[in-house]
C-alpha cells in the first residue's frame, strides 16, 4: 500500500493517472470521497493512521504551497512544511516505510545563468523555500530509504486548476467579443513541471531503489510570458499576451531570477527522459479541455488542442474523474 498526504491538491489530482486506486491510501486535511482525513501537523493522528495502514511507501505531497502566505505567516509555513514533514518522516521511521518528499527548485539563489542541478547548493530566499529545505534535511537525516524529489513550476489539476496555466487557459477560452489582454512576467525563469509527468517519474524512481535527491522537471526552461504565449498558441482564442517585468505585480514573497532546473541525476543514470515542457503542456491542455468541458475542438484555431484532445480522449476512457480541489495561489 502507498499512503499519500495532500492527495486532494494539484499533484494529488493526477495520482489515479499513474497508480491504481487499490494500491493507494489517499489522505488530506479534509475528508472527501476516496480521501481520508490526516492533518500532517497532528503527530498522534499521523502515527495512528500510518500505524493502521502500514504502507510500504509514503508519498508526501501535503504542504502550504501559497508562497506569499508563507512569507506573511512564517510560523504556519514552518509548522506545515518543516514540522509536518518531521511528523510524516518519523511515522515512516517507526513503521519502516520508504518516503518520497516532493520539494521545490525554488530553493536556490536564482543567480545561476544555467539550469540548477542537484549538485548546486541551496540558498533559499523565501520563507516557503526555507521551510521546504528544512523538510528536505529532516527527511534526509531521519530516513536512509528516501527520495527527495524537487519539482519546478507545477501545472496540472484539470477542472480544479486555478493556478497559472488554468487561469490563462480559461481566459483563452472565453467566448466574449473582443480580445483579452494577458500580462505575463518575462524576466524570471523556471522549468515547467507537469504533475502527471512528475508522478510517473517519481513512481519509476521509487521502484529503482536508487534512494536520494532528484530534480524532476520537464526539459527546458522559460518565462511565464513564454508559457502564456504557448498556451494561447495551443488553445487559440482572442487573446493578446503582453510581456511585463516582475515589478508589475506586487507580491509578499520575492521570486528568484531563476528557478530553472535540470533533471540531471536522472539524465546521468539514463533512467528516463522527462519530455520537453511544450509537449507536456499540450498534452495537459487536451486533458484540461476534456475535463472542464469548456473547450470544443477546433473552436477558434486550436488545431494543436484538437490533436491533444484526441490523444487525451484515447487515454481518458479508463481515468477516474479528477478529484483535485481548488488550488490556492501559485507556488513559486
Ligand atoms: N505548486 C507548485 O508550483 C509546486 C512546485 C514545486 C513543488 N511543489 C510541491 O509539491 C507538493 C504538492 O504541491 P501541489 O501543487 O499539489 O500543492 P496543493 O495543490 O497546494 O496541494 C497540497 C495539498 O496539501 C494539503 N495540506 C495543506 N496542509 C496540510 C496539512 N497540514 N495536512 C494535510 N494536508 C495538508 C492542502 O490542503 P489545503 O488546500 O486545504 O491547504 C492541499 O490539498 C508540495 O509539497 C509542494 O511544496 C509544488
Amino acid at each position: 500500500m502507498i499512503l499519500v498526504t495532500g492527495a486532494a491538491g494539484m499533484v494529488g489530482s493526477h495520482l489515479l493517472d499513474v497508480f491504481s486506486e487499490g494500491e493507494l491510501f489517499r489522505t488530506d486535511l479534509e475528508e472527501e470521497p476516496g480521501i481520508h482525513r490526516m492533518d500532517i501537523r497532528n503527530h498522534d493522528e499521523v502515527m495512528s493512521v500510518v500505524g493502521q495502514v502500514r504502507p510500504r511507501l509514503v508519498i508526501h505531497l501535503a504542504a502550504e504551497t501559497d508562497v506569499d502566505r508563507c512569507e506573511r505567516e512564517p510560523d504556519h509555513a514552518y509548522r506545515s512544511n518543516a514540522m509536518g514533514t518531521l511528523t510524516v518522516a518519523s511515522a515512516c521511521q517507526r513503521y519502516d516505510a520508504e518516503m518520497v518528499y516532493i520539494s521545490t527548485t525554488a530553493l536556490f539563489d536564482g543567480l545561476k545563468p544555467e539550469p540548477y542541478t542537484e549538485f548546486d547548493a541551496p540558498a533559499p530566499q523565501t520563507v516557503y523555500a526555507r521551510s521546504k529545505w528544512e523538510g528536505e534535511k529532516i527527511v534526509q537525516s531521519l530516513l536512509s530509504r528516501h527520495y527527495v524529489v524537487r519539482a519546478g513550476w507545477m501545472f496540472g489539476g484539470r477542472a480544479k486548476d486555478k493556478k497559472f496555466v488554468g487561469k490563462i487557459a480559461a481566459l483563452c477560452m472565453r467566448q466574449d467579443s473582443g480580445t483579452n489582454e494577458i500580462k505575463a512576467v518575462n524576466d524570471k525563469f523556471g522549468s515547467p513541471t507537469y504533475a502527471r509527468d512528475l508522478l510517473h517519474t517519481t513512481k519509476l524512481l521509487s521502484e529503482s531503489g536508487l534512494f536520494g535527491l532528484y530534480h524532476v522537471v520537464n526539459t527546458g526552461s522559460c518565462t511565464r510570458y513564454e508559457m502564456a504565449v504557448e498556451i494561447a498558441k495551443i488553445l487559440g482564442g482572442h487573446v493578446k499576451v503582453v510581456p511585463v517585468t516582475s515589478d508589475a505585480f506586487v507580491l509578499s514573497a520575492p521570486r528568484a531570477q531563476s528557478e530553472a532546473a535540470r533533471s540531471y541525476k536522472i539524465e546521468l543514470l539514463g533512467l528516463k527522459h522527462v519530455r520537453e515542457w511544450r509537449e507536456a503542456l499540450q498534452d495537459y491542455l487536451g486533458s484540461w479541455a476534456i475535463h472542464t468541458g469548456t473547450a470544443a475542438p477546433n473552436a477558434f484555431n486550436g488545431d494543436l488542442l484538437a490533436k491533444a484532445m484526441a490523444a487525451g480522449a484515447s487515454a481518458a476512457h479508463d481515468l477516474t474523474p479528477p478529484n483535485g480541489r481548488e488550488a490556492g495561489s501559485d507556488a513559486p
